[in-house]
């Protein structure tokens, strides 16, 4: 029978995590496909394959499941210097750009993946686009709550003109619906494009982050050093 997308996930992962070795500080990701990653890190760290590892998990829920599978936990204060990271991405473009920050927790993620010497991506082959934005799934902002609808705007007039484009704050789920929180007790506004960011993603990234209010975006250019694609017909593994 044919892998389902949770096997292709998996995989991935597994592939990712034969890269671990011991006495490394890990940086650990957010998402169903990283959660495979912990899975597999707490199994062989159980079984003696593994020793000494430190994680530095990128959200809650991540210090939650790691906790639960027993991986030793630390922060970026006391391991400024991240050996391996691991993570999901929404989308991945043919340069290995990324978007990610579906599951909100971006900002964490970029600062642990950019800390780390190198930074592994897994991901099935349904991440794939010619362009971020491209999938049709949101580019996440995180902002501030204090101003949101004036930080809002001034995110929308960024992109005038953009074909089919669209900014809305993420709202949680659930009958009382209420502005969505990340784990740092901040809104994220989501950008639709129609066609995918066409312009210089340097570019779009600068204005965006000068926006005062703006705390981080969910764009995370030039940062993944490899990207672990699992398809039907394989892996391909894609190096910077
Ligand atoms: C979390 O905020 C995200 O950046 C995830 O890494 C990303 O959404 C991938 O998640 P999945 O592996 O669940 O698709």
């Amino acid at each position: 029978t044919a892998p389902s997308q949770d096997d292709l996930k998996r995989i991935a992962a597994h592939r990712a995590v034969d890269l671990v070795e011991s006495g490394m500080v890990l940086g650990l990701g957010t998402g169903s496909t990283a959660v495979h990653a912990l899975d597999r890190i707490g199994d062989l760290l159980r079984r003696g394959v593994l020793h000494d590892i430190v994680g530095i998990p990128t959200s809650k829920k991540t210090e939650a499941h790691a906790l639960s599978v027993g991986i030793p936990l630390s922060d970026l204060d006391r391991h400024p210097a991240v050996d391996l990271s691991i993570d999901g991405a929404d989308e991945v473009d043919p340069h290995l750009n990324l978007v990610k920050g579906r599951g909100g927790s971006l900002l964490r993620e970029k600062m642990i993946e950019g800390a780390s010497k190198r930074f592994v991506v897994i991901v099935d082959e349904s991440k794939m686009v010619d362009r971020l934005g491209g999938s049709g799934l949101a580019v996440p902002v995180e902002i501030i709550p204090f101003g949101w609808s004036y930080t809002l705007g001034r995110l929308k007039m960024l992109f005038t003109g953009e074909c089919g484009f669209d900014a809305r704050l993420r709202m949680t789920g659930g009958e009382k619906k209420e502005p969505f929180l990340t784990d740092n007790s901040n809104y994220i506004i989501d950008l639709y494009f129609e066609n995918g960011i066409t312009r210089d993603l340097d570019e779009v990234s600068d204005e965006i982050l000068r926006l005062t209010g703006v705390v981080e975006h969910g764009m995370f250019l030039g940062l993944a050093s490899s990207v672990i694609i699992a398809g039907r017909d394989g892996v391909t593994v894609n190096n910077k």
